[in-house]
């Protein structure tokens, strides 16, 4: 089951231009989509991101990271941490990550975007917008995202200072079928960005080396 938001606003209709994504695409020289990268803090997904981005640069790919520490210090500052505060980060950057994949851009959205449930809303969105969308599942127990620690969060949520922390005492939903998995604790960085742009390759997406 996936909910959808109220449509509050009557009257609003949408509107086509005369460039297609079509159009966009043969201007860019590839498809837009969304790679969508779940796991706990901590797991990578941030570093998987940045290193693709890197991968794409160099082939002429256009790319941009939606990263939820960045954004939520932007356009999702007023949303903290609850069921439905992240419910509604999810929801927003789904929508953004869909606009950014319409224009034919390469989008790398890292959240740790715990509930299936959030994660389904957005693969439909894309979906029902005929855009194609891989859910990247950054696969890394919780004892080695913990003994990381890039921020020192885990510390600070095991010692009571930080109050419903992924993985702690909030829970995380694994992805049950995402269109990759990649497992940390075995594979390397650029064994995992190797088999993301052989991925997008295979897809048709992007063009083949
Ligand atoms: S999500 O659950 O809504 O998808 P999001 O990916 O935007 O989360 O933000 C997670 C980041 O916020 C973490 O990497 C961490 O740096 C920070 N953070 C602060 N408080 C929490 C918390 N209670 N649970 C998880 N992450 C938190």
């Amino acid at each position: 089951m996936t909910t959808t938001v109220e449509q509050k606003a009557t009257n609003v209709h949408w509107h086509d231009g005369d460039v297609t994504r079509d159009n966009r695409a043969s201007i860019l020289g590839h498809k837009g989509v969304t790679l969508w990268f779940t796991g706990l803090s901590g797991s990578g997904k941030s570093t998987v991101a940045v290193a693709v981005e890197k991968a794409l640069a160099a082939r002429g790919v256009l790319s941009y990271r939606l990263d939820g520490d960045n954004i939520r210090l932007g356009i999702n500052s007023n949303l903290g941490f609850s069921a439905e505060d992240r419910q509604e980060n999810i929801r927003r950057v789904g929508e953004i990550s869909k606009l950014f994949a319409d224009t034919g851009v390469v989008v790398l959205s890292s959240f740790i975007s715990p509930y299936r449930e959030d994660r389904d809303v957005v693969r439909k969105m894309h979906e029902d917008g005929g855009l194609p969308y891989l859910e990247v599942f950054v696969d890394c127990p919780l004892e080695e995202a913990e003994s990381r620690d890039p921020k020192g969060l885990y510390k600070k949520a095991r010692a009571g200072e930080i109050k419903g922390f992924t993985g702690i005492d909030d829970p995380y939903e694994a992805p049950v079928s995402p269109e990759l998995r990649l497992n940390t604790a075995e594979m390397t960085l650029e064994q995992e960005v190797e088999v993301i742009i052989s991925t997008l390759q295979e897809k048709g997406i992007i063009a083949k080396d």
